[in-house]
This record gives structure tokens, C-alpha cells and sequence, in this order.
């Protein structure tokens, strides 16, 4: 995902303005209904000042010398009136549950489609996006969703219906003093349009600001236990205020610049109502004109010009949103590389039969990671990485459960390449112990039950006990239902990977994968779960990653890589006898190579 607050080409505010339009999905009949009842309300807004217009009238033409003969004309009107106004109040109110309940609704729709699809995004096109950032666009992007929706319903489209309507009506009632109210209108466009030339790019890279002022934030917050023990308390601080320094620098600017529109269209709204009176008065001297007529006009001005002025707020508000959005749509819009194929199968339980074809992978598209890496493993065998820090072993083995795709050659499981496997099939046939154990801020049985929803505490119970994670686990006073802090800070080291391999244990998958899976365990502990993880492993195939070469004394081929290649491959004993890499990893390791250690 590149990020879209680096590019400022021009924001297309209409398509921007139809797409969200366009994504009321379900709720699309109630939006048609609602934009119907909309526009009747509009109309029915003209009947006030034409019924004002006709009782001014029938007023002035009333003779003093017969008070009651007034009535049964005004009557009428009177009534009429009355029958608007209930019919526009309950009609706006109707208009305004409906349409908030749509918003409301929608944006949460919304939101979980987001969040499904970020989460389904391969970490390849995640790397370069910090989760605050995804965070921050996701809540504003919604926000900014339901705000168009819920506005649109209650106010645009009524006040762009009124004004279609109402320039001709006016034009027809007095088209003098209707060339007034249009050349306001010209003004009010002309006056929009040259401030969002003015505004644009500005706006976007406020927004870009925010984004990363979010994204600081959330990476200090995530980081606080470095923070304070690295004395940086006064420096991340004075970081976040340099960007708010920023943001603030470019917002500045167009705050300035729509407030100078505000005092432009509040002149000229002023000076219009100024001429409309002046004209009116002309008008009606020359005998070209009725007071209802003029009370008329002025009534419809008022209209006019609070439509307009509405019509500017909004545009206002969407140019602040517009960068929100586009950010936001264009995270909906990557294309996720890794998805299923159309003719994806699922293999079920998988056997266990894994190949390495000549797979090649880089992160940076020029330095592979991993290069021509082939190697083969039967079902229920045991194969070890092994290699210098950064040599590519968990680059290597997240290929199997593509993180990432190869760039060149291929990876087979029971014979079929992974590729035209469906992604959630694949997947839950493998069980990995990720280097770094990764952990929910959750209870120690929702953290369990990530790959197996449905365990029973018994189960619980017997694979904490396998992984040797029980003992603390009914230390803790709430047992399973202890709260693990964010990422099982809550925890230590050799907890959390403990609990780790609790989970893959009870996901019970044909395929595991352990990444240094027992490296924070003291020796004892780390003993006792080999020989549990022995079991565990007799019918699994298992890759393993170790640097501690004792661990994996057992297995039925080692792979030494250096620089993403395999320099060697062969049993413990047969490259220990090559003299080779191996041996010298083994030799560094234990100082007495003599072999007692090792044999
Ligand atoms: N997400 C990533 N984006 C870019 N480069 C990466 C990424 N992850 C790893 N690398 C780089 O790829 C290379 C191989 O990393 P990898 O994690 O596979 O090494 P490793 O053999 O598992 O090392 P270690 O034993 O320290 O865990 C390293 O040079 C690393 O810097
Ligand atoms: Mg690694």
C-alpha cells in the first residue's frame, strides 16, 4: 500500500461525492425512498411564502369598513397553511429518523468491510503501513461516511432541489428582481470554486499530518515500556509536536481562506437583499409590482440564500473530509496479491508432504531474502533450519503459509501447488510458533482458542499441560480467565511461547512450524517440553528453526542456509562428520566439541 497522502493529484469531488452514494448497498430502497420524501418536502417549503405573499395581499385589498368580510377569505388561506406545516414537521421528522438510522447503520457495515478486508491484506502490502495509520483511517474514513449520508439525506438534497426550484419560481414571480438572486448564485459558485483550487492540496497534506501524527502516537503507545527506559519521555513528546506544528502549519492557511469566503458570501448575501428592497421599491413605484409580491420575494430570497449558504457549508466540509476518504478508498481498493484462485480446492487434512521448488523471494524486489531454496520433506518428518541470524529461515518457511508469494519456483503440499489451494485451507492445516510469540489482549482461553473455538477446558487443560503452561497458568488467581495485557505483556518471555505452543497444540494441525519456539525457556523447562513436543511432532510433519542445536539433535534433515541459500543438508551426524558449516556452528556452540553434548 503506498500511502495516498503523498500524492496530490486534484481530489474528483463529484465521483468521490457519487461513490459514497453509491455504497448504500441494502439500505438502497430506503435511500430512493427517503430522496423521494426529500424532494416532496422541499416543494412543499414554496407554499409558505406564496400563501405570506397571498395574505399580505388579501390584507391590503381588505376595506376597513367591513372587518369580518375579511375572514372567510383568510380562512382558507390560513388553513392551508396550517395543513403545510404539520404535513413539512412530521414529514421532516420522519425524514430525519429514517435517514439517521440508515447512516448509523451503514457505517458500521462499513467498517467491518474495512476491517475484514485490511485483515486479509498480505503483510507484504501491510509492511509499509503502521496499524495506527489503518486505525485512524478506518474510524475517520467511516465517519466521514456517515456524516455524507446522514447530510445528504437531512439537508443537500433537499437544498439542491429547493434551489433548482426555486430560481425559476422567482424568475416567474418577478424576473427582475430574480436577476439579483442569480447573479448571487453566480457569485456563491465562482467564490466555492476558486477556493477549493486554492485549498486542495493544502487539505491533503493535513491530512497526511494527521495520519502520521496518529500513526507517531500509536507507535510511542505501543512502545512505552522503551520509551521509559530509555529516558525518551521529553523527545517523543517534542516528536508528536512537531507534527502537530505541521498540521497546524498547512491547516493555517485554509482556514484563512474559507473564512474570507464566509465574509464574501455574507457581503454579498447583504447587498443582494439591499438591492432586492431598493429594486422592489423602484418597482412598485412604477407600478410594476404588489407589497405580496415584494414580501414574497424577499421570503424566497431568505430561502434562496440560506440554500445557498448551506450548499457552501457543505462544499466546505467536504473538502475537509475529501482526503479522509480518498485515503480511505484507497485502502478498500488494494487489491489483495495473495487470494484464491478461481479454481482453489481444498485438500482437507493434508498428509504432510511438503516441497521446496527451487523457490526464490525478496522483499525489496532487488536482495532475495531466499534464493533457489529446494529441499523435500515426507509426511510426519522432521526437518531443521538452521544458519546465521538474518540468513532468511522464517522468511523461508512463512512462504508455506504464504505471507508472502514466491517470486520464482514453487512450494507443494501433498503434490499440489500451494497456490491453487484455498488460502483458509491452507492455512488451517498448518500451526505455527511464530518467533516472537503473538498474543491478543485477551484471556489466557481466548488466546487458546484462536485455532480451535470450540475446545473444552479439558482440552485446554491437556495441551497447556503438553507445553508445559499450565503450572502458571492455575498459579494465576482467575486461571484461564487471566487477562494477558496488549501482546501478553502481562506475561514472561517463556510464558508466552510456552501459551504459544499450547495454541498451535490445540489447533492440531498436520503441518507444524516452530520458530525458535523454546529459545526463551530455561534448559529444565525446555527439556520437558521436547520430550512432550517429541510426541506431538512423531505424526506431524515439522519445520523447525533453532539455534540452539541441541533441540535439534532429533531431526530427519538439518538445513544450514547463510544468505537465504542452503549451503548444507544432511542428519546431525552426517554434517557433523562433513567438517563444514555445521560443524563450525556446532564447535561455537559448545565449547567442549568432543561430542558428549551432542550425541
Ligand atoms: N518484513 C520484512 N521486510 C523486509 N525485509 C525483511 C522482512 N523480514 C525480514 N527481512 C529481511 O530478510 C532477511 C531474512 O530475514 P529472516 O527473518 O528470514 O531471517 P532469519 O534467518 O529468520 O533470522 P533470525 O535467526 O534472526 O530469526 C533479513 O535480512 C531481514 O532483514
Ligand atoms: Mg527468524
Amino acid at each position: 500500500m503506498t500511502n495516498p497522502s503523498q500524492s496530490h493529484s486534484p481530489i474528483k469531488f463529484v465521483a468521490l461525492y457519487t461513490r459514497v452514494l453509491k455504497m448504500l448497498g441494502s439500505d438502497r430502497k430506503l435511500g430512493w425512498m427517503l430522496a423521494i420524501a426529500n424532494v416532496v418536502l422541499a416543494m412543499a417549503m414554496f407554499a409558505e411564502p406564496i400563501l405570506f405573499g397571498l395574505v399580505i395581499d388579501t390584507l391590503s385589498r381588505a376595506s376597513l369598513d367591513d372587518p369580518a368580510g375579511i375572514w372567510p377569505k383568510l380562512a382558507p388561506l390560513l388553513l392551508t397553511w396550517v395543513g403545510f406545516g404539520l404535513f413539512t414537521i412530521s414529514c421532516g421528522a420522519v425524514i430525519a429518523l429514517f435517514a439517521d438510522r440508515l447512516s448509523h447503520r451503514r457505517r458500521h457495515i462499513v467498517l467491518r468491510d474495512y476491517f475484514e478486508h485490511v485483515l486479509q491484506l498480505p503483510l507484504a502490502q501491510q509492511a509499509d503501513t503502521h496499524s495506527g495509520r489503518l486505525m485512524k483511517t478506518m474510524l475517520q474514513g467511516t465517519d466521514a461516511l456517515w456524516w455524507l449520508w446522514l447530510s445528504f439525506f437531512r439537508d443537500h438534497l433537499a437544498a439542491a432541489v429547493s434551489l433548482i426550484v426555486l430560481v425559476p419560481v422567482a424568475l416567474y414571480i418577478n424576473w427582475r428582481l430574480a436577476l439579483v438572486l442569480i447573479v448571487l448564485c453566480i457569485v456563491f459558485v465562482g467564490l466555492t470554486h476558486f477556493i477549493l483550487r486554492k485549498t486542495q492540496v493544502l487539505q491533503q497534506q493535513v491530512e497526511g499530518h494527521h495520519s502520521d501524527l496518529a500513526e507517531q502516537a500509536s507507535d510511542t503507545l505501543g512502545n512505552i515500556a522503551l520509551v521509559q527506559s530509555f529516558a525518551r519521555i521529553e523527545h517523543e513528546v517534542s516528536a508528536l509536536k512537531d507534527i502537530s506544528q505541521r498540521v497546524l502549519g498547512a491547516q493555517m492557511p485554509v482556514l484563512s481562506w474559507w473564512a474570507l469566503v464566509n465574509v464574501l458570501t455574507r457581503s454579498s448575501t447583504t447587498l443582494s437583499i439591499l438591492c432586492i428592497v431598493a429594486l422592489g421599491a423602484w418597482l412598485f413605484t412604477k407600478g410594476l409590482t404588489t407589497v405580496g409580491a415584494i414580501v414574497t420575494f424577499i421570503s424566497f430570497s431568505g430561502m434562496v440564500i440560506m440554500r445557498l449558504e448551506q450548499i457552501v457549508g457543505f462544499v466546505h466540509r467536504l473538502a475537509m473530509e475529501a482526503p479522509r476518504l480518498q485515503e480511505f478508498f484507497h485502502i478498500l481498493d488494494t487489491e489483495s496479491s495473495i487470494h484464491d484462485g478461481p479454481h482453489a480446492i481444498d485438500l482437507g487434512r493434508v498428509r504432510g508432504a511438503i516441497a521446496f521448488e527451487n523457490v526464490t523471494f525478496a522483499y525489496d524486489k532487488k536482495h532475495p531474502a531466499v534464493k533457489g531454496l529446494s529441499f523435500a520433506l515426507k509426511p510426519g518428518a522432521t526437518i531443521a533450519l538452521v544458519g546465521a541470524s538474518g540468513a532468511g529461515k522464517s522468511t523461508a518457511l512463512s512462504l508455506l503459509y504464504r505471507a508472502f508469494d514466491p517470486q520464482s519456483g514453487r512450494i507443494t503440499v501433498d503434490g499440489h501447488d500451494i497456490r491453487d489451494l484455498q488460502l483458509g485451507a491452507l492455512r488451517s492445516n498448518i500451526g505455527v510458533v511464530f518467533q516472537e510469540a503473538l498474543l491478543f489482549n485477551r484471556s489466557i482461553a481466548d488466546n487458546l482458542k484462536v485455532g480451535m473455538p470450540e475446545a473444552t477446558e479439558a482440552q485446554l487443560r491437556e495441551a497447556c499441560a503438553s507445553a508445559q503452561a499450565l503450572e502458571f497458568i492455575v498459579q494465576h488467581p482467575q486461571g484461564f480467565d487471566t487477562k494477558i495485557g496488549e501482546r501478553g505483556r502481562a506475561l514472561s518471555g517463556g510464558e508466552r511461547q510456552r501459551l504459544s505452543i499450547a495454541r498451535v497444540l490445540l489447533k492440531n494441525p498436520p503441518i507444524l512450524i516452530l520458530d525458535e519456539a523454546t529459545s526463551a525457556l530455561d534448559s529444565a523447562t525446555e527439556t520437558k517440553l521436547l520430550q512432550a513436543l517429541d510426541a506431538v511432532t512423531k505424526d506431524r510433519s515439522t519445520l523447525v528453526i533453532a539455534h540452539r542445536l541441541a533441540t535439534i539433535r532429533k531431526a530427519d534433515t538439518i538445513l544450514v542456509m547463510d544468505h537465504g541459500t542452503i549451503v548444507e543438508a544432511g542428519s546431525f551426524d552426517e554434517l557433523y562428520a562433513q567438517d563444514g558449516r555445521f560443524t563450525q556452528l556446532v564447535k561455537e556452540q559448545f565449547s567442549d566439541a568432543s561430542g558428549q553434548f551432542i550425541s
